[in-house]
């Protein structure tokens, strides 16, 4: 009989195979190699081990006793009563193998009592790459409830990973709400009629529901703001939140509610009137007596009016006056709280001014968590967050602050209230790493980059450690799957989807399907510039404006006696705020 591999030497959870020469001839094709399992008989059981080096045996024990080779084990897991129909794999071993035991490669049987495990709880996203045979399943639940991250270099199919992960979820989770954060528009036609499409044409996103934070970043363009226009925001703000719910409540004006029984802060999501805002600041402004302080007032009013007045704001600024509260209905369009079959919202960024989308994310992670603190996280929700590294950067100058603080709550509290978070990202070593290490199901895809790998290395259990040098090699489609979701670490291929089903970008496929006609060229000139050229006018045109400029140049709304009462004050204001304005222009 053909001698076996057997147990040479155990050490805490490593084991020493030594390998007989006849047995891995046979093996030539498949050879026992790192990355592979072996199994361990003992006691009925089948203690599994990763191979984690492998070696010709030195001179002495192992080859006094006829092996020719020998092979390092991590000891991850064991299948109990291996030869029964109950045969049950689980994590960690409750026996440690002896001396001499008997030890093979895992037959695909065994194998696949590991990985091809198929139930309720599970989903099929591939087969392993050792054996295409057996299937690849991932326990959705551990894989949701404590996070999961998909990393690799740009084109090798973490998208398309993603699209066929939330595929499977949703078939099996309809009560489970999907929101994902797509940067190039790009999963549109990938959930076929579960899908809620979003795009700054539908979007609902009223300004006050912004924070303070993100407001002034709307008003500033991506760019901290000034301290002095900064300050009048923060005091005004609060005042016309009261004043929009005094009149809600009773039907008194604007000026007489009483700012300080509100209790509303700057960050209170409560609606307001734009109209209030500014007519609070210009109050304010007429009571100056210094200029150059006036004129910091007057920037912050035409800086608001150019925004409010900017179409590709109208997301944030229809109806800025008598849209009401409407905040159940924004909840409702964000998350598909309406039972409709519509699971997923697909949140699509692209078509958004750049310098606004920052702040838009910080909403859109605020909300999502929020809603399920207040709410005890009555409807799950899975976030999905595209070029995450974006969001929230590891090099904290960059990036937007709340953006960063809104994800990192999700990861680090986010599961007591229902909030999951599934991250994606091409630069995982420039992503936030208290984040990512709340992932607890991580997919890797092909890195080349030293940082990205030692990142890597460093939130990956031990257990799994080996495989990381693989990442460097790995093929499209292909991943290492480590963590709660998958019951071993393991090295497989995502199921490739069907053409129809791939992720890609609305520009690229109109672009083949038109090839290069007129038609395509002309609506990407249209977007290139529309998000190009209103941008200057919004943040850059005021900053150059120190003094400001007849109303139909700017395409300010401020009224023309509202501009005249700067540019020449002795003319005196006929309107608004007009008696104390007077007094303190002359
Ligand atoms: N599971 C898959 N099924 C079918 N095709 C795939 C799959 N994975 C990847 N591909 C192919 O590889 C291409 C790139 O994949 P994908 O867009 O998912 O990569 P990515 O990692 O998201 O890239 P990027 O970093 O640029 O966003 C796809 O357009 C598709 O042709
Ligand atoms: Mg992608």
């Amino acid at each position: 009989m053909e001698p076996l591999p057997r147990v040479i030497a155990v050490n805490g959870a490593q084991t020493e195979v030594g390998l007989p020469k006849a047995y891995l001839d046979r093996l030539e094709a498949t050879p026992p190699t790192v990355g592979r399992f072996l199994g361990i008989r003992r006691a009925g059981s089948l203690l599994i081990g990763m191979i984690v080096e492998v070696g010709i045996a030195s001179p002495g024990a192992a080859r006094d006793h006829g092996f020719h080779a020998t092979a390092q084990l991590d000891l991850l897991g064991e299948i109990a009563a291996v030869e029964s129909a109950h045969a049950r794999f689980q994590r960690g071993v409750t026996n440690y193998p002896a001396i001499g035991d008997p030890a093979a490669v895992m037959t695909s049987r065994e194998v696949g009592l590991v990985y091809d495990i198929s139930g309720r709880e599970t989903v099929n996203i591939g087969t392993l790459q050792q054996d295409s045979a057996i299937g690849a399943f991932v326990n959705v639940d551990d894989m949701l409830n404590k996070h999961f991250a998909l990393l690799g270099t740009t084109g090798v199919g973490k998208s398309s990973g993603l699209a066929l992960i939330l595929q499977e979820i949703l078939a099996t989770r309809p009560q489970l709400r999907i929101f994902v954060l797509d940067g190039h528009n790009e999963y549109g036609h990938c959930f076929g009629d579960h899908t809620n499409v979003l795009n700054p044409r539908n979007l609902k996103l009223p300004f006050w529901l912004f924070n303070f934070e993100e407001l002034v970043d709307v008003f500033f363009g991506g760019r901290p703001g000034g301290d002095e226009e900064v300050a009048i925001l923060s005091e005004t703000i609060p005042l016309a939140k009261g004043a929009y719910t005094a009149r809600a409540g009773s039907d008194r004006s604007v000026r007489r509610a009483d700012p300080k029984s509100t209790g509303f802060t700057v960050d209170t999501p409560v609606p307001y009137r734009l109209d209030d805002l500014l007519a609070l600041i210009d109050e304010r402004m007429g009571r100056l007596e210094n200029r150059s302080t006036r004129l910091q007032y007057f920037k912050l009013m035409s800086r608001i009016e150019t925004v409010r007045n900017d179409p590709r704001y109208a997301f944030m600024f229809d109806n800025a006056n008598v849209g009401g509260d409407t905040m159940a209905d924004v909840l409702r369009q964000l998350f598909r709280l309406q039972p409709d079959g519509k699971s997923i919202t697909l949140m699509q960024l692209a078509g958004f001014p750049v310098e606004v989308v920052d702040s838009v994310v910080s909403v859109l992670c605020r909300m999502a968590f929020d809603f399920g603190l207040w709410s005890d996280g009555a409807v799950p929700l899975l976030f999905v967050c595209e070029e995450a590294h974006r969001y929230a950067s590891a090099d904290r100058s960059t990036g937007f602050g709340p953006t960063r603080r809104a994800l990192s709550r999700i990861a680090k509290e986010g599961r007591k209230y229902g909030v999951f978070l599934a991250l994606v990202t091409q630069r995982p070593a420039e992503l936030d790493p208290t984040i990512i290490s709340q992932c607890s199901t991580l997919f890797a895809m092909r890195m080349a980059n030293e940082r990205d790998q030692a990142l890597l290395r460093s939130a990956v259990p031990d257990a799994g450690a080996n495989l990381i040098d693989f990442v460097s090699s790995l093929g499209t489609r292909e991943v290492l799957a480590f963590g709660e979701g998958v019951a071993l670490p393991a090295r497989l291929r995502f199921r490739e989807l069907p053409p129809d089903r791939i992720p890609r970008s609305e520009a690229v496929s109109s672009a083949t399907r038109k090839s290069a006609s007129d038609d395509f060229i002309d609506a990407a000139i249209e977007r290139w510039r529309g998000a190009m050229m209103t941008y200057k006018r919004a943040s850059e045109s005021i900053e150059a404006e120190a003094e400001p400029r007849p109303v139909k140049e700017t395409g300010s709304r401020l009224s023309p006696d509202r501009y005249r009462l700067l540019k020449r004050p002795t003319d005196g204001p006929p309107d608004f705020a007009a008696s104390t304005a007077q007094r303190t222009l002359k």
